[in-house]
Order: C-alpha cells, then sequence, then structure tokens
C-alpha cells in the first residue's frame, strides 16, 4: 500500500491491535515526530470513550501519526482533532466532491451517518505534551452488508454513499500529505487558521443539541444551542437558561 507515501517514517502492517497503541510503542522505541502508522487491518480498533472500532482488512484506512511537538502546552493541543476533521473534510469535499460533513467534536459524516473518526491520545507534563497520537478510521469501501448489524443503521463509508469503490493506496499518501502540512501549520499558528474551515464543514452549530459530559464520577447531559466555536476548540452553547456554557468534551447524542 506504501508505493506513493512521501512520509520519512513509515511503519506498515498488515494487522495491529491497534495503530494508536502500536504508535504508543514506536514512541517509546524512539520514533521520530511525523511519523506514521498504517495497519491493513486493526484486530482491536479503538474509538473513543472506550469504544471498539470496526476495522476490516482491505476496506477502510485506519492509521495514526506521531507528534513530538517541541513547545506545545497541554491547554493549546486539544484543537488538533478539529484540525484533523478540517483537514479531512476539506479534501473530500473539494478535491474529491463527497460532502463529507464533522460532527463536534471528531466523527465525520456522510449523510446522517458516520463514515469516519479520530481518537486524539496524549501524554503531557504540566506544561508540556510529550507526544500527540492522531489514529484516524475511515470507512472506505464497506457496502452496508459488511458493517456488523448494530453498526449498519448508523455507519457508512465513502463508496457506500458515492457508488464509487476508492483505492486506498492513493487516498492514503493525499491525505497524510494534507495533514502533515497542517500540523506544522498548528503547531505555529494554533486552531486559527482552521477554524473558518471547520466552520464551513460542520454539522453542529446552530442547532439544538443534547450533549453528555462525563465528569470523574458522573455523567451530566445538557441541552442547548450550539453557538460557536472557542479558540480552543470548545464548543460554546447556550443552555436552557440562555447561560453560555463552554464545553471541552462531551459527546452530542
Ligand atoms: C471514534 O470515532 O470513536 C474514533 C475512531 C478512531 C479510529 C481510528 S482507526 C486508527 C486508529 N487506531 C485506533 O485504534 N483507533 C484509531
Amino acid at each position: 500500500m506504501n508505493s506513493k507515501l512521501n512520509v520519512d517514517n513509515i511503519f506498515y502492517y498488515q494487522t495491529v491491535d491497534s495503530t494508536n497503541l502500536t504508535a504508543l510503542k514506536h514512541f517509546e522505541e524512539g520514533a521520530p515526530s511525523f511519523s506514521v502508522i498504517v495497519a491493513e487491518e486493526q484486530k482491536q480498533g479503538r474509538g473513543r470513550l472506550g469504544r471498539s472500532w470496526f476495522s476490516p482488512r482491505h476496506n477502510g484506512l485506519w492509521f495514526s501519526l506521531l507528534l513530538r511537538p517541541d513547545n506545545l502546552s497541554p491547554e493549546n493541543a486539544s484543537p488538533i482533532t478539529l484540525v484533523t476533521a478540517a483537514v479531512l473534510a476539506a479534501y473530500f469535499n473539494e478535491k474529491i466532491n463527497l460532502p463529507v460533513k464533522i460532527k463536534w467534536p471528531n466523527d465525520l459524516l456522510l449523510g446522517e451517518k458516520k463514515v469516519g473518526g479520530i481518537l486524539t491520545e496524549m501524554k503531557a507534563e504540566q506544561d508540556r505534551i510529550i507526544y500527540l497520537i492522531i489514529g484516524i478510521g475511515i470507512n472506505v469501501n464497506q457496502q452496508n452488508e459488511d458493517f456488523p448489524n448494530e453498526l449498519r443503521c448508523k455507519a457508512t463509508s465513502l463508496a457506500g454513499e458515492s457508488g464509487i469503490r476508492f483505492r486506498c493506496e492513493n487516498l492514503l499518501p493525499a491525505l497524510l500529505d494534507e495533514l502533515i502540512k497542517a500540523y506544522k501549520l498548528f503547531l505555529n499558528q494554533g486552531f486559527a487558521p482552521f477554524k473558518q474551515r471547520w466552520e464551513i464543514y460542520n454539522v453542529t452549530l446552530g442547532r439544538d443539541i443534547s450533549i453528555i459530559v462525563t465528569g470523574v464520577a458522573s455523567e451530566e447531559s445538557i441541552k442547548g444551542t450550539a453557538l460557536g466555536i472557542t479558540s480552543g476548540g470548545a464548543l460554546r452553547l447556550r443552555d436552557h437558561r440562555g447561560v453560555e456554557q463552554i464545553i471541552h468534551s462531551g459527546e452530542i447524542k
């Protein structure tokens, strides 16, 4: 799959548990920043909030990027998920004419269904990020019957919505090119250069939503209108009392 990849450090696997976990092993062994870990198949693909991520052979792109930022504070790191979503959505819309949308914070949708997701994991000291691992899963060529029963009504693929079969070996280098350029810009200039692109492709802002926010010991559901996104990538929500809340992480139902 790696014939056209223009990346210095790519680790390519047929099968792994999870490319994020494999990226962590490479981090521990000293792999440099901007290393890419790609797998044909994940046996224990991981989603957000402890969920699993269906990652069969041949039909999708499952990969992770490892960053070792020189000088990034933990509070400035979180928009990287939104940067990733903005870059991917822009690529699919502008380069291959597929109307992929972003649902805050990390879902990529085609129509009402999820076509991709982003799992960002990090290790930080108090004022410095040690690593960021950005894991990206994109359903490329699955047909509806290829998904397990429980996913059929909520997952789709690029091919499932467009009727076009894509070549993963062409898509991956194009996406990596865009992402690596974007991460370099993000490390210099933060979220600002990406905010407008994120806003163009999101389906969250302006809607009345219900969001589950998980605390240390409890879960809270907050209802309100999604007003906007902060420069740090948090969601601005006007709740039923008219009070604006800033939500740093959560799941929109
Ligand atoms: C989500 O939407 O819940 C996030 C899904 C992220 C899936 C990708 S696939 C590549 C990388 N490795 C993993 O184990 N997960 C991410």
